[in-house]
């Protein structure tokens, strides 16, 4: 694609910067092609070559406007750490401006990785890469880095956490009948489920000496992507994997590193490699008495997060931040509806499994 053919109008976001501002700043430049390869809600990624056929990667992020993290910086910075010490399955960061919103990387040749097409040297490669942070959060630069976003490093934590995401929808008024089935779910299932679990986790908690209300201590937290699994890795043409997307990467609690993996809505690996995945997962971390117990106590509690997460749809800010704000009401309706209804089966599951948890072989 020739660089004036690339439809700039969907560029713009409140720092995000035009083509024509950025690529004469590049090194190489100018390039033979600049093709877009991703556009999606937080970014958009260009593959750049140059006349000397070197390819580079281009990320223009888009920074929402109530948005906190600085994803650009958190990203670049992550990176240069990853690789100043030495991790290879990361691309290299080049050039950062924050101001202007973009980040040149080296450009990642290879395919994506669809969940049926996940193997069990794969998971074995994700999990040799998870314990790669976990030892380099033993490096003491690893302590100039933050939290992971969402880093939820008590109960107490997360259960506010909850709470703060329940309250919002709870605050929806009941104008529409998919509002008013969205209150029904929430009060007649998933509150009295939160209830339920707040209660069975105390003795669980107390058997291992385990705390609820205090965070976990340093030498218990890793560095984690936090979202990481295969939508965010390609495959090159020697079957290496490549690890991708650092937004969101910081401190966290491996349980919760491990929930999510095992709890994504959207990814449907075979549930023989989210075995696989905890015992390998479980056997890096095993100086960590107690990290077992606390994927079995937090597993259902990031449940019932995800079944929230499903149903930002349903709140009028989040749908104004997808880029919904003038979906047909038919459309949204729909949407809900749909939402809604993975949201219950989300938690019907969790309800189900959460006594005897899944994974263990
Ligand atoms: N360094 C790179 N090299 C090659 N492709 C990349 C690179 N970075 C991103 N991409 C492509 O762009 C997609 C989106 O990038 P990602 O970093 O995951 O951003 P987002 O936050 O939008 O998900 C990736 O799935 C991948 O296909
Ligand atoms: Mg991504």
């Amino acid at each position: 694609m020739n660089t004036s053919s690339v439809n700039q109008s969907k560029l713009i976001s409140p720092i995000s910067s035009s083509l024509d501002l950025i690529l004469p700043q590049l090194p190489n430049y100018p390039f033979t092609e600049v093709e877009r390869i991703n556009g999606g809600k937080n970014s958009q990624v260009y593959r750049l070559t140059s006349h000397t056929r070197a390819q580079f990667a281009l990320k223009i992020y888009f920074q929402h406007k109530a948005e906190q993290r600085n994803r650009l910086k958190t990203e670049f910075l992550s990176l240069k750490f990853l690789k100043d010490q030495g991790i290879k399955a990361v691309p290299k960061p080049y050039l950062k401006n924050e101001s202007q919103g973009w980040s040149l990387y080296e450009y990642i040749s290879g395919e994506p990785i669809r969940d049926f097409q996940v193997t069990s040297q794969d998971i074995t490669t994700l999990v040799d890469f998870l314990l790669q942070l976990k030892n380099l959060s033993k490096h003491p630069a690893s302590h100039d880095l933050n939290l992971a976003s969402e880093a939820q490093l008590s109960i107490q934590g997360i259960i506010d956490n909850i709470k703060n995401r329940l309250n919002k929808l709870l605050e929806i008024p009941k104008d529409t009948i998919e509002n008013k089935l969205l209150n029904q779910f929430l009060q007649d299932d998933l509150v009295p489920f939160l209830s339920e679990l707040i209660v069975w986790c105390q003795p669980c908690l107390k058997e291992k000496l385990m705390d609820f209300s205090n965070e976990i201590v340093l030498e218990q937290r890793t560095l984690s992507p936090s979202d990481y699994g295969f939508h965010n890795a390609l495959r090159q043409d020697n079957g290496e994997l490549v690890f991708l997307d650092f937004e969101y990467f910081g401190w966290d609690d491996p349980a919760k590193m491990i929930s999510d993996f095992l709890l994504h809505p959207a990814r449907m690996i075979d549930f023989s490699l989210k075995q696989q995945f905890f015992s390998e997962i479980l056997a890096g971390f095993s100086e960590n008495k107690t990290l077992s117990t606390r994927v079995k106590i937090v597993y259902p509690l990031f449940g019932i997060k995800w079944c929230l997460i499903l149903l930002n749809e349903f709140i009028p800010e989040q749908l104004l931040r997808r880029g919904f704000a003038d979906i047909n009401p038919i459309d949204k309706r729909e949407r809900q509806a749909q939402q809604l209804a993975k949201a219950k089966q989300m938690l019907t599951q969790i309800k189900g499994d959460y006594e005897q948890f899944p994974y263990y072989y």
